[in-house]
């Protein structure tokens, strides 16, 4: 039997995906033992799985590894799915000492994975470090449909990273499109600068990770400082850490992000992005 399997943070995600691809879902047992170890069981009978896991936070990256095996043992080929590649950031040692963390995860995934699927993983370079087939679905479209619906103006990037994804949504909307330079100072602020004009406009300001929330909160009031009519924020990964919330909500009309990582603010499903790239893979 193939079928779609969710991680236990995965759950919505795959189930959308299972109802795309028309295939069934198995959901493995999920437990911990006592002291707080992982427990896996899959259907032994499965054949070929699409698996959906993140690797974010720490303990699904153990999640997604078991059920991985559990798969292999049952002799079950798995395409992995990863909506959210955690550790994505780390893309490189910034540093001496310091590990390329991303390559971690990625060989670790490839080593029990056919294939692999990264719903847009932070770099490029991210990719590179698997070393099975790889592809990435894009989540952006549906940034762009839900600025379409809040009649977004002008697409904003809060740094020249997302420049590209910014001028694609804006092209789909027809609206303009403008990006802000970004130094970041630590982990959880940020200085932002750039000439864009806000006066009156409806400004959608979209980003692939908000985490702490210091780039977007920067990003937002730069553009209410410049008289923007209102403030709408999308992205892909939500993670929302700290007091991500307590930073971002004062400062914009409307905050959604994708089903990669389920929160309040999940709007819209990646599920069809990532349907597009399995059926070619
Ligand atoms: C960085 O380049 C990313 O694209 C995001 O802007 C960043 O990860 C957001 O992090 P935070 O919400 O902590 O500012």
């Amino acid at each position: 039997m193939r079928a779609v399997v969710p991680a236990s943070g995965s759950r919505e995600l795959a189930t959308r995906l299972s109802d795309e691809l028309g295939l069934p879902l198995s959901v493995p047992e999920y437990r911990r033992f006592p002291d707080g170890e992982i427990y896996v069981r899959v259907d032994s009978t499965l054949e070929s799985a699409v698996v959906v896991g993140n690797t974010w936070p720490n303990d699904s990256i153990i999640e997604l590894l078991l059920l991985l095996d559990a798969l292999s043992n049952v002799g079950a080929e798995a395409v992995t799915v990863i909506p959210y590649l955690g550790y994505g950031r780390q893309d490189r040692a910034f540093l001496p000492g310091e590990p390329v963390s991303a390559r971690v995860v990625a060989e670790a995934v490839s080593r029990m994975s056919r294939a692999v699927v990264l719903v847009d993983p932070h770099s490029y370079l991210d990719v590179s470090y698997f070393s099975v087939k790889t592809m990435v679905a894009t989540a952006f479209p549906g940034i762009a449909g839900r600025f379409r619906e809040e009649g977004v103006e002008l697409v904003l990037a809060p740094d020249k990273g997302r420049a590209r994804e910014a001028a694609q949504v804006a092209r789909a909307i027809g609206a303009e499109s403008a990006y802000l330079e970004k130094r970041r100072i630590d982990a959880e602020r940020v200085e932002m600068w750039g000439d864009v004009d806000f006066q009156g406009k409806v400004v959608g300001i979209l980003d692939d990770i908000i985490s702490t929330g210091g780039t977007i909160a920067r990003a937002a009031k730069k553009a209410r400082d410049g008289g923007a009519e209102r403030v709408v924020v999308g992205c892909v990964h939500g993670l929302f850490v700290g007091g991500a919330r307590e930073k971002v909500l004062p400062l914009v009309d409307v905050l959604f992000s994708s089903d990669t990582v389920m929160t309040e603010f999940t709007s819209f499903s990646a599920a069809p992005y990532v349907r597009s790239v399995l059926e070619v893979m």
